[in-house]
């Protein structure tokens, strides 16, 4: 092995620890996102393929304007053509003078077609606007398949040459794919389920999500308040980030003076600087219940967020009694703290939560249990940790948390001691 070999394999391995170590997710050890080629029939020049992309994540789904995939050919490949979905970019196609291919690109980039496609560009499980639920949401949304042509590729399974280089977009940055790799041939069900075929080679790609590569700053952070309280906890300062003041806007009649710029991130002003914020309120504490309320705000103007996810951490969040206005499901069955919660919009109801404005918000209150160790002391009524649309976010400091006055009040120790205590759960969970 010579020295820049070397150089190579140190550099790939410390990427790959970044990567492996970025990417994991103790709520959602398993969630990726697999793309599957399987080469359906071999062509002249190449062959037919159809690729499936599958959102394993419990609770990251993809958003309009929807998921985009993109790959180097190995070869000189070409797409003669394609169904269910097409590459952005037709690329240099001069060299041919008979049949025009869909796409001469060396690295095609395919994105998923409309709902209205015309009937005969459909294949099955196409054309969703590239939008997948989380497999948390609904698994049968959670799926889309396109189908290529594939010529000047060889046309055996000795012949062809993996494409390299996978990129998945869901719709921004922070996905990273790994090598594919050959699997199993996969296997087909005819529709009575009585017959089964293979496909005639198959290979995966798992591609992976990374809060930070997605974006530098956090996206959302929360803030709390309480009945036992008059004080309303902000989201922190600047947790979201400071710098960019022009990209907020201080009032609504600014609004039309700033669309004409083409940035893609338009605030309204806030000391955050987040573009989802979370509000939590505990709202009543009842004999054997008390009662939440949840609402989260768009603060961007410029964009609605379709299937939007909440996930909430809090030990108690196994004793949900009720949850008005949202879905809830538990996610505890697929890791060991039992106490997690994903919730999303209602269909149809509240499941995109629309630009900033007087609309820009969902809400919902939930009625929870008390089992006999509940308290509302020592911040026990506020969650762990809060993630929309599966990113973390930020909250506020420990010793802001609304604390409950009697305790203040009477006995100023306690309460140091009460953020020693909070500090080390925190610690212990950073940990
Ligand atoms: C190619 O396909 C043949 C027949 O299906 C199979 O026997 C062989 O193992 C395959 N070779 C590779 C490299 O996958
Ligand atoms: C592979 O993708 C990365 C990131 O998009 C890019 O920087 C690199 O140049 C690509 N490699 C090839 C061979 O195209
Ligand atoms: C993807 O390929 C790998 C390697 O063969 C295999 O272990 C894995 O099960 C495949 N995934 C699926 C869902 O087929
Ligand atoms: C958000 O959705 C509403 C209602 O469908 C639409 O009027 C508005 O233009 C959308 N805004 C953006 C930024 O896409
Ligand atoms: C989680 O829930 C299961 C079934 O409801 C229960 O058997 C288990 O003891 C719970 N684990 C914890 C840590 O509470
Ligand atoms: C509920 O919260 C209390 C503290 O208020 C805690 O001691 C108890 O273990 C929690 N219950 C469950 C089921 O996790």
């Amino acid at each position: 092995m010579n020295s820049d070999q070397h150089k190579f394999l140190t550099v790939g391995f410390f990427l790959a620890m970044i990567s492996v170590a970025g990417a994991y997710d103790s709520l959602d050890p398993n969630g990726n996102i697999e793309v599957k080629w399987d080469v359906m029939s071999w062509t002249a020049d190449g062959y037919v393929a159809t690729v499936t992309i599958t959102n394993f994540q419990m609770y990251r789904h993809i958003r309009s304007p929807g998921w985009s995939l993109g790959w180097v050919w190995a070869k000189r490949e070409v797409i003669w053509s394609m169904q269910g979905a097409e590459a952005a970019d037709q690329g240099d196609c001069s060299t041919f003078t008979e049949t025009m291919p869909h796409s001469c690109k060396r690295d095609p980039l395919v994105v998923d077609l409309l709902p209205d496609a015309p009937y005969n560009q459909q294949v099955a499980r196409c054309c969703k606007g590239g939008v997948l639920t989380s497999w948390g949401q609904d698994p049968s949304s959670a799926v889309s398949a396109f189908q290529l042509t594939v010529g000047h590729s060889g046309n055996s399974n000795k012949t062809v040459r993996l494409p390299k280089n996978f990129t998945f977009y869901g719709p921004g940055r922070g996905y990273t794919c790994s090598h594919p790799k050959i699997a199993p041939n996969s296997a087909f069900y005819s529709s009575d389920g009585r017959r089964k075929t293979y496909a005639s080679m198959t290979w995966n790609v798992t591609c992976t999500y990374t809060q930070f590569l997605a974006s530098e700053t956090p996206t959302c952070c929360l803030s709390m308040s309480s009945f036992y309280n008059s004080k309303i906890t902000p989201c922190q300062a600047c947790a979201c980030g400071c710098q960019d003041r022009t990209a907020c806007i201080l009032k609504e009649s600014d609004l039309d003076e700033s669309v004409t710029g083409l940035n893609a991130l338009l605030l309204q002003f806030t000391a955050h600087n987040c573009p989802i914020q979370v509000h939590w309120h505990v709202k009543e504490n009842y004999k054997g219940y008390w009662r939440l309320k949840i609402t989260i705000t768009n603060l961007n103007y410029r964009l609605n967020y379709s299937q939007w996810t909440l996930v909430v951490e809090h030990p108690n969040f196994s004793n949900i009694m009720e949850v008005y206005s949202f879905v809830y499901r538990p996610i505890a069955p697929f890791i060991s703290n039992n106490g997690t919660a994903l919730f999303y919009g209602l269909k149809s109801v509240n499941d995109v939560l629309l630009e900033a404005g007087p609309n820009g918000n969902v809400q919902s209150e939930m009625i929870l249990q008390k089992d006999s160790a509940f308290t509302l002391e020592q911040g026990w009524a506020f969650p762990r940790k809060v993630y929309f649309d599966g990113d973390e976010c930020v909250m506020p400091l420990p010793e802001s948390f609304p604390f409950l006055p009697n305790l203040a009040n009477a006995n100023p120790v306690p309460l140091s001691a009460l953020a020693c205590i909070l500090v080390a759960i925190f610690v212990a969970l950073l940990s």
